[in-house]
């Protein structure tokens, strides 16, 4: 019944083609069918609110697969903060417009919870050497847990040839990247790189929670990361973290939680800069009450 609603309100892009499937058996059957001409599929795993950072990704994906298959799932596990899960935009039928203007061959797979989580709406338990404990480990429990768990049901289920996720969330693509070498298929990580607005501010679905005046002053982010990333060369950790810190202190309505240098493969705080390893400044901002994630490359 529900089933049927749904697919009424999305018939215009059917007709157009795209495939919206809600039901992960009806994905395994639309896949298998098409297993011969399907050399390479790629999957974009997202949680909907679609903006042209998720939109990058899947253009991405269509330019170097067959079939893209790009699933949107707000994610219960991933939500440390119940207020934050029950705000979280829901816009399934702006996302599918978007993903039409992008190709109207795009499988969409958009199911409930209850369809992926069949037991408990709960997390595995993960290990990845540490990559969880930090930065936005460190300040949303269980957050990895649930990514991991979600990423890796989707991962089985879909069994793609690439999974697309962008550097906006690079500490969440590093832990997919360990994931990915310990499961039992092959599928290859790509990470693709952040998209801004054009004042600076890394789009995400949660700008759209910001007024907008907002969404503007927040561009700070962005400038700040660019001017840590100046002193780079020449400064230690210890006077660029102070130099931000010195940033978010004078403004009122901008909330700094961390800004850290870290090393890009295990993620830990940088020491003394060594030449081999390469390293990202990564931030958390609150602003009215929304939590704004960044991250730059310093060397
Ligand atoms: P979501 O926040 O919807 O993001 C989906 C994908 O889009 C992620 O890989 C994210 O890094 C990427 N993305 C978001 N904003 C971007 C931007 N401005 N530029 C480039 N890429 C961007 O991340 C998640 O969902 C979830 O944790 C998910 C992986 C789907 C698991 O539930």
């Amino acid at each position: 019944m529900q089933i049927s609603s749904n697919y009424s309100k999305f018939a215009r892009f059917l007709n157009l083609g795209m495939k919206l499937i809600f039901d992960k058996k009806e994905l395994q059957s639309c896949l298998s069918s098409h297993e011969d001409e399907a050399k390479m599929l790629g999957l974009v795993p997202t949680m909907g609110a679609l903006h042209e950072g998720h939109l990058s990704l899947v253009r991405q994906a269509l330019s170097e697969n067959s079939r893209v298959v790009v699933s949107i799932f707000v994610n219960p596990t991933q939500f440390n903060n119940p207020e934050d899960l029950k705000k979280y935009p829901k816009t399934l039928e702006t996302d599918m417009a978007l993903l039409e203007s992008v190709s109207d061959e795009i499988i969409v797979f958009a199911p409930t919870v209850s369809e992926l989580y069949t037991q408990n709406i709960s997390s595995k338990n993960y290990s990845f050497n540490g990559l969880d404990k930090v930065m936005e480990g460190a300040f949303r429990e269980g957050h990895f847990n649930g990514v991991a768990t979600i990423v890796e049901i989707l991962l089985d289920l879909v069994r793609p040839n690439k999974a697309y996720f962008g550097e906006k969330d690079f500490q969440q693509l590093q832990i997919v990247r360990k994931l990915s070498h310990e499961l039992p298929f092959k599928v290859k990580i790509v990470g693709c790189p952040i998209v801004r607005e054009p004042h600076g501010l890394a789009m995400s679905s949660r700008n759209q929670l910001l007024s907008k005046r907002m969404r503007q002053r927040a561009g700070i982010i962005f400038k700040t990361l660019q001017t840590a990333h100046s002193m780079f060369g020449t400064k230690n950790a210890t006077v660029i973290v102070a130099y931000v810190n010195s940033v978010f202190a004078k403004e009122a309505d901008l909330e700094l939680e961390y800004f850290q240098i870290a090393d890009v493969e295990t993620l830990t705080p940088m020491q003394r800069k060594q030449d081999n390893i390469k390293y990202r400044g990564f931030i958390a901002v609150y602003a009215e009450g929304v939590r704004l994630i960044d991250n730059i490359a310093m060397n």
